[in-house]
């Protein structure tokens, strides 16, 4: 089993989609895929209403998924860590124990060289067309990854 580990801020808006988008392309039994936040603001919660309508027009349902907080054994857990933005990347590699835990994190945006800006822009106080960019972010880079994946 290969794993692999979305992480935003709050997990409630961006890695909500990042662990949904990237679950839908991989077969399941030989991909676990999870999400997480550094802040524990929205431990137990269910994604944003706004994360789960952009997932659902695009024939994906996140609506069962629950806020978790990142931790230490994550980097056990999991053989790949990917973060939204440079504040998420600054704050898992804090957590990080050695050379080994740090080179699981990388940028999501990363994955494709034409994109420039390498941060997922927050969502959270935006609009429906702010989640909408941010799905085909993610849609695009989880595209890279899943073929990545399967062919390693
Ligand atoms: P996320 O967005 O990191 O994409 O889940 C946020 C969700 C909640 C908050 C910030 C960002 N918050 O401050 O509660």
């Amino acid at each position: 089993m290969v794993s692999i580990l979305m992480v935003c801020l709050g997990n409630i808006c961006r890695s909500p989609l990042a662990h949904g988008i990237l679950e839908s392309k991989l077969p399941s039994d030989k991909f676990y895929v999870d999400s997480a936040g550094t802040a524990n603001y929205h431990v137990g919660d269910s994604p944003d209403h706004r994360s789960i309508a952009v997932a659902k027009a695009n024939g994906i349902n996140i609506s069962h998924q629950r806020g978790r907080q990142f931790k230490v054994s994550d980097f056990d857990t999991f053989d790949h860590i990917f973060v939204m933005d440079q504040s998420n990347f600054e704050n898992v590699i804090k957590l990080a124990r050695n050379t080994h835990d740090s080179s699981k994190v990388k940028l999501i945006l990363e994955v494709d060289p034409h994109i420039k800006d390498k941060n997922v822009p927050d969502p959270y106080y935006g609009t429906i067309k702010d989640f909408e960019h941010v799905y085909s972010l993610l849609d695009n880079s989880c595209n890279i990854i899943s073929k990545n994946l399967i062919n390693n």
